[in-house]
Parts: C-alpha cells; sequence; structure tokens
C-alpha cells in the first residue's frame, strides 16, 4: 500500500481533497481493521501478527506506545485502554524525546511504535534505539513494507489504506481501534471477565455504523464551525478519557486551519489558563457520558462563568442551555468514547480550515511524513 497519488484506485472522485475522502473511508477502514481479529467465542480479540501467544501477553508487565504528533496522540488513546481493560501500567510517549534520553529500556514492558507512514525518522530511531538495548517492540503501521514495519519485524497492520493528506484521519482512528483490541486481548488474558469482553467485542463491531451516523452530521458541523472559525486561539478540554481527544482535536484545528489551538487538562484550568478565558476565546470540552461527567459540567460552568464560549462533543445528556453548540456522537461502551469523540473534531477542525480558505491537504511548513532530523 504505497501513498502514490498518480494511483488509479485513491482518485478524489466526488471529494474536494483527500483529507474529507479519507474522513469519510473511516467505517470501512475500521471494517478491515477489525476483519478476521475479534473472536465471539472467548469474547476477545487476536492480533495474529503480533506473534504472542498467551504465556507471552502475561509476562507483559508494562506497554509503552511511542510516535509522532497524531500517532502519539492515539497511543495516549491506547495507554488509557491498556490501564482500564488489563489493569497494567502503560502510557505513551513522542518517539523524539524518547529516543533523545538515553531510556530506561525495561524487559518486561511490550514497546509499540505507531506510524502511519512507516518512514518518520524520529519513531524508527526510538525503534532502533530499543533494538540495540534488548527491548520488545511491534510496530502499529499503515504502510506495509515501511521501515519502522520491517525494523519491528511484528506488529499489527493498521489496515486504513492509503492516507495523502497530511492531517492524519483514518489512520489515527484505526489506531485506536487497534489498541482497543490490543488491551481487550491483553485484559481477557488476565482478570477482565468474558461479560465485559463480550461488551467490548459487540461495541468494537458497531464503531463503523455509529462512525457513518457522525459523518452524517456534516452539516450542523459546518454550521458551528463557520460561527467560530474567526476565533484567533481556542481551547481543547477533556480530562481522563477525553484528556487525548482533546489534544488530537487541537492538533487538527492547528495543523489545517493555523487557529492557535491549546489543549488542558480540565482540572488544571483553574492553575493558569483560566485566566485568558474571554468573550474571544472558545473552549471545545469534551464531555463522556462516564463517572467524570459532573466534573466536566462543573468545567463547562468555570468557562461560562468567565464569558467563554463553550462548545461540547459529547454522548451524554446535558442540561439545557448548558453550551453554545454541541457536537453529538452515539453512545457505546464508555472504554470507546474516544474514538467516536474524536471524529467530529475532525470535522470541526476541517470546516473552520475549509471557511478560512486554507489548502486542506498541504498545510503550510508541514510534511506527510518527516523523514529528516
Ligand atoms: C507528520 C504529519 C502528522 C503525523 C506525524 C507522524 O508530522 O504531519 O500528521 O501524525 O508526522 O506520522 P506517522 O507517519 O509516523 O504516523
Amino acid at each position: 500500500e504505497t501513498v502514490d497519488l498518480a494511483d488509479e484506485d485513491y482518485q478524489l472522485g466526488e471529494f474536494p481533497d483527500f483529507m474529507r475522502k479519507e474522513m469519510a473511508e473511516q467505517p470501512e477502514a475500521v471494517r478491515r481493521a477489525l476483519r478476521g481479529r475479534l473472536d465471539t467465542r472467548f469474547a476477545t480479540a487476536r492480533l495474529g501478527g503480533l506473534r504472542l501467544d498467551p504465556r507471552d501477553l502475561r509476562a507483559v508487565r508494562r506497554v509503552k506506545f511511542l510516535g509522532c504528533g497524531t500517532a502519539y496522540y492515539a497511543g495516549q488513546v491506547g495507554a488509557n485502554l491498556v490501564e482500564e481493560l488489563a489493569r497494567i501500567p502503560a502510557d505513551a510517549e513522542p518517539a523524539s524525546e524518547f529516543r533523545y534520553r538515553n531510556p530506561v529500556v525495561d524487559p518486561d514492558t511490550l514497546y509499540v511504535a505507531i506510524s502511519q507512514s512507516g518512514e518518520t525518522l524520529d519513531t524508527l530511531a526510538a525503534v532502533q534505539e530499543l533494538k540495540r538495548k534488548g527491548g520488545n517492540v511491534i510496530g502499529a503501521v499503515n504502510v506495509v513494507g515501511s521501515a519502522v514495519a520491517r525494523e519491528c519485524g511484528s506488529g499489527v497492520f493498521l489496515h486504513a489504506g492509503p492516507e495523502v493528506s497530511v492531517a492524519s484521519t483514518k489512520a489515527y482512528t484505526n489506531m485506536a481501534v487497534s489498541f482497543a483490541m490490543l488491551a481487550l486481548w491483553l485484559g481477557r488474558v488476565r482478570d477482565l471477565s468474558a461479560h465485559h469482553g463480550t461488551r467490548l467485542v459487540t461495541a468494537m463491531q458497531q464503531l463503523p455504523e455509529q462512525i457513518a451516523s457522525i459523518l452524517e452530521t456534516d452539516y450542523e458541523v459546518a454550521a458551528i464551525a463557520r460561527k467560530y472559525a474567526h476565533a484567533k486561539h481556542m481551547f481543547f478540554i477533556g480530562r481522563v478519557r477525553g484528556w487525548p481527544v482533546a489534544r488530537e482535536g487541537a492538533q487538527k484545528l492547528k495543523e489545517i486551519s493555523y487557529v492557535h489551538a491549546e489543549a488542558y487538562q480540565a482540572a488544571e484550568l483553574k492553575h493558569g489558563p483560566l485566566a485568558l478565558i474571554d468573550a474571544e476565546m472558545p473552549s471545545v470540552v469534551v464531555v463522556p457520558q462516564d463517572e467524570l461527567l459532573a466534573k466536566n459540567i462543573g468545567t463547562i460552568e468555570q468557562i461560562k462563568a468567565r464569558g467563554g464560549p463553550v462548545i461540547v462533543v459529547t454522548n451524554a445528556d446535558l442540561p439545557d442551555g448548558l453550551a453554545d453548540a454541541v457536537l453529538r456522537v452515539p453512545r457505546n461502551e464508555p472504554e470507546l468514547d474516544p474514538i467516536l469523540l474524536t471524529i467530529p473534531l475532525q470535522m470541526l477542525a476541517y470546516h473552520v480550515a475549509s471557511a478560512l480558505g486554507r489548502d486542506i491537504d498541504k498545510p503550510r511548513n508541514l510534511a506527510k511524513s518527516v523523514t529528516v532530523e
């Protein structure tokens, strides 16, 4: 799967640009990622390319996700999923930091190198550093035969299909879906119950349809985007499950619209950034229907009390009039919320960028894959 703009199989067709096409392809891309990997009988998932048997999976004491840009944020989603479902410590770090800080490489940690292109130099260098120190590293890569895929030897292919737009959309979603399967697998060889496993398998099977239904809200998202496109700055606020979603939402907006966006953890707002809130500073708040709902409503009230406009992306029932604009996604198992909640933020960034007349597929100063220092 090489990305060749002249490839007859990968033309724009009816779409104005590749980002829009790639967002629209997400239901199909997720279907491909799930195909043959879910096991309803044993209420689990299995990623054959990892070549790990149950004993190997049990030996994993920690998981560390490494990647750059959007791949790093997908890694944060993955780390949360692994901690939630498998109850083993997990985190994500930019591959570029890891490679330069003489990292402690632990033999009982499973390292996951994430890259759409498989050619990002910093991610490749992190893999090489891991291998030099005897670390156990697998790839989560979209492009088959790429440098990271070859260097890792084993891993999970993302099956997102070619991604041309500099801003990553379907690859991100397939990364998150792949990590949900990895987390389920790690969980089911530990203490995650068959009942919980079955709920998650069913939930994952529903994702393509649910993503398609979010894409159908395009008209509403575009209207909200036009309303806020004049903003010079925007906050993206989330906590726990919503935190990597906020970071990826801010990333998308920065990349393609050039609007300054900053992601912040909800509870940290009061330690500084609240000082910036006024009528000219909209906040996009990620509000999953989970045990932190009341906390997130409190955050929104704090922002509103300072005159800040609030856009929520949510699957929760919120009090009428709480937010100035609502981006809605369907409910699923709460662990999977980050996957669905990110889609409207891709759409929001897309429509802000198009309202501002940006070159969406080729934002200034950026490259699709960064193969140099
Ligand atoms: C570049 C792109 C980003 C991408 C990052 C990692 O910075 O502009 O969209 O997330 O590289 O790319 P990778 O191919 O390694 O996932």
